[in-house]
Formats: C-alpha cells, sequence, structure tokens
C-alpha cells in the first residue's frame, strides 16, 4: 500500500483539491499542499487537521520553494491554475506566468527531487470546436482561448521533457460539476443548479453549445485511479474523463426537472460563448477500466442539498465562490 508517501498536489486547495485531497488523507497518503490560498485555508473540513496534511502556503512561480516542496514526493498532482478563461483574462499577464511560465520550473524540480509520477490537469477546451460528433484524444486541437492554448503548450512541455524515471500523465477534464468544500459558481452545471434554487430562474446563456460533463465525485475517482495504474499504461498519455454531453440548454431543462419541487422559469439570453465539444472518454475505461458512477443529476441534488442546509452562504453574491470576483478582491497579481 502507499502509506506514508507524500503527494503534492499543487492548488490543492481549489474545487478539485478540496474534494480530493481528504480522500488522499483517506487512503493512507502524506498530502502536501501547495497554494496561495486565494480561497482559504480551511477548505478541509475535518481533514485540515489531519496529522498527514501538510500546507505551503506559496506561489508556484517561486522556483526555491517550489524546489523545496518537491522534496520527499512520490507523485505530484498539478492542479494550480487561474482556472477559467474570464479569470485569465482579468489579467493576462499573470494568467500567463502562472499558467504557462511556471510550468517547466516545477517539472524540473519535480525531476531533479527524483518524483516517480507527475499528474497534469489540462482541459478538454484544448479541442476548441470541434465537428466531430465526439472527440477522441488525437483528435487536432484548435484551443479558442489562451487558457486553452497555455494548457496544450504544459501538455507538449511535459511530453518533451526526458523521462528521467518519472511516468508522465495528462489529464483532460470535462467540465466539473457538483458540491466540493471549496465551492464554485463559476461552472455550467453548478451556476444554472444554484440560479434555479436561489432565484427560482435560470438564464441560459447561449444553449446550443455542448458541453462534456463531470461529476467532481468522479474527478476524485480519476486522479487516485491514475496515482497508482502501472506506469507503462498511462506513460505519456492523455486521458479524456468526461461522462455525459449535454447541451447548455438541455443542462438547464435537466435541473429543472431534477429540481421538480421548485418553481424555475428558464431564460434565453445570446452569448458569444462560442466553445462547443462532446468528449469520447472511452480510452481511460479500455486501458484503465475507469467508468464514472456519479451522474450530472446527482450532482444537482447534491448542491441543493447543500443549500437547503445552509452550507452555501449567499451563493449568488459571495466572491469565494467566484473565481473572478474572488481574483479581483483580493488585487491577485
Ligand atoms: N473545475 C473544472 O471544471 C475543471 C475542468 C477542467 C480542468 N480543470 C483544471 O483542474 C485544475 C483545478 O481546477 P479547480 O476547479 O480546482 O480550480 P480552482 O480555481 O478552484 O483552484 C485553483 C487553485 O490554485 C491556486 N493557485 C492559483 N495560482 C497559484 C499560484 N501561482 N501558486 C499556488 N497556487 C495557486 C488557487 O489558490 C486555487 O486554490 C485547474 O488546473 C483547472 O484548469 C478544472
Amino acid at each position: 500500500m502507499n502509506a506514508k508517501q507524500t503527494i503534492l498536489v499543487t492548488g490543492g486547495a481549489g474545487y478539485v483539491g478540496s474534494a480530493l485531497v481528504p480522500r488522499l488523507l483517506q487512503q493512507g497518503w502524506t498530502v502536501r499542499v501547495f497554494d496561495l490560498f486565494w480561497y482559504g485555508e480551511r477548505v478541509f473540513a475535518e481533514a485540515n487537521d489531519h496529522p498527514a496534511l501538510q500546507l505551503v502556503k506559496a506561489d508556484i512561480r517561486d522556483q526555491g520553494v517550489v524546489r523545496q516542496a518537491c522534496a520527499g514526493v512520490e507523485a505530484v498532482i498539478h492542479l494550480a491554475c487561474i482556472s477559467n478563461d474570464p479569470s485569465f483574462e482579468l489579467n493576462p499577464q499573470l494568467g500567463k506566468s502562472i499558467n504557462l511560465d511556471a510550468f517547466p520550473g516545477l517539472v524540473q524540480a519535480a525531476q531533479a527531487a527524483g518524483v516517480r509520477r507527475f499528474i497534469y490537469a489540462s482541459s478538454s477546451s484544448v479541442y476548441g470546436i470541434r465537428p466531430e460528433p465526439e472527440v477522441r484524444e488525437d483528435a487536432p486541437k484548435t484551443p479558442l482561448t489562451d487558457y486553452s492554448l497555455f494548457k496544450l503548450q504544459c501538455e507538449e512541455m511535459l511530453m518533451a521533457a526526458a523521462d528521467g524515471g518519472m511516468t508522465k500523465i495528462i489529464v483532460r477534464p470535462a467540465t466539473l460539476c457538483g458540491y466540493a468544500p471549496r465551492m464554485r459558481f463559476d461552472l455550467t452545471v453548478n451556476i444554472l443548479t444554484i440560479q434555479a434554487l436561489v432565484s427560482g430562474r435560470i438564464r441560459i446563456l447561449g444553449g446550443a453549445q455542448f458541453r462534456p460533463n463531470l461529476n467532481i465525485l468522479d474527478m476524485v475517482r480519476a486522479y487516485e485511479l491514475l496515482l497508482t495504474a502501472p506506469p507503462e499504461k498511462v506513460q505519456g498519455i492523455p486521458f479524456n474523463v468526461g461522462y455525459q454531453n449535454y447541451s447548455v440548454a438541455a443542462i438547464a431543462q435537466m435541473v429543472k426537472q431534477t429540481l421538480a419541487d421548485e418553481k424555475i422559469e428558464l431564460d434565453c439570453v445570446p452569448s458569444n460563448d462560442t466553445r462547443s465539444y462532446r468528449i469520447n472518454s472511452d480510452r481511460i475505461r479500455e486501458q484503465l477500466g475507469f467508468a464514472p458512477r456519479h451522474s450530472v443529476e446527482e450532482a444537482v441534488h447534491i448542491i441543493a442539498e447543500a443549500y437547503r442546509q445552509g452550507r452555501l452562504a449567499e451563493p449568488l453574491t459571495n466572491p469565494l465562490y467566484y473565481n473572478i470576483k474572488r481574483m479581483q478582491q483580493l488585487g491577485a497579481r
């Protein structure tokens, strides 16, 4: 078993990390979270006091601290990022410095420290708009924004880096949904759900664009699996990880149906967000036996439960739930 080995999770105090880190601790890993903690330090609930949790409050652009943080680490899961288009565009220089420029230094630090596995959280947005009914990993990439372009360039840098005994894995997740202790309401399913719950009205931007979705619980399962999958099955391989591909209009309908006991109206407004794609995730199933178990509908139910239990304070306005608002509030640079 992996007991006591250390996993370094950069950006581990974000939406994904706040769900992933407690699970890794439960499984016996020591977890070192390297994060600026923009969304708070106590995002791991009871796991915050776990003896095997180490918090490093630092910037991945700080090479010296990054090198120290890689010491004694078995695997890196690299999540730290300005993690959507609008917050990236808020300050493109900042976005580039974190999402692209800091990347080679992190990979080199991991190699120098003898890290045996590096898992990079890329994005399925690297595909841009594709005509194929479902996009597989080897499809041409036409990233439409710098956020997506830099994800792709980091993938390329990771692949180009000498292996040196390090297993390199690329993950291209769908858009995530569902509840996590560090909540995000700037993701399609989550925002439509909270609008429905709070105001009884869902505002659909565009509607025809297809989006691949994945419940955050399955995202966590995928990272757990990729940490221990045999190197020969994952080395240098990009994996799409998605489940249900829906149009934005269909997501809105699904939210309305799932919350059938609420009175919900749908409003359609035009959008200039043209990203539209459906991903195919057969590779991770065929290669590693990974099948999603948690639906988008389940994500809607769980958010509704958290809201009704009062676990989501002022969800439409609280900057902690919206990356762009929080970065503006902090004056991030
Ligand atoms: N959430 C999704 O739907 C989704 C989909 C596809 C890919 N991803 C990728 O998964 C990763 C995690 O996403 P998330 O939703 O948890 O994002 P998030 O914005 O919630 O978390 C990112 C974390 O990175 C930290 N961070 C930012 N800049 C940093 C820096 N310079 N140094 C140290 N820490 C820094 C932030 O404080 C935050 O805790 C990202 O790389 C994202 O691009 C997410």
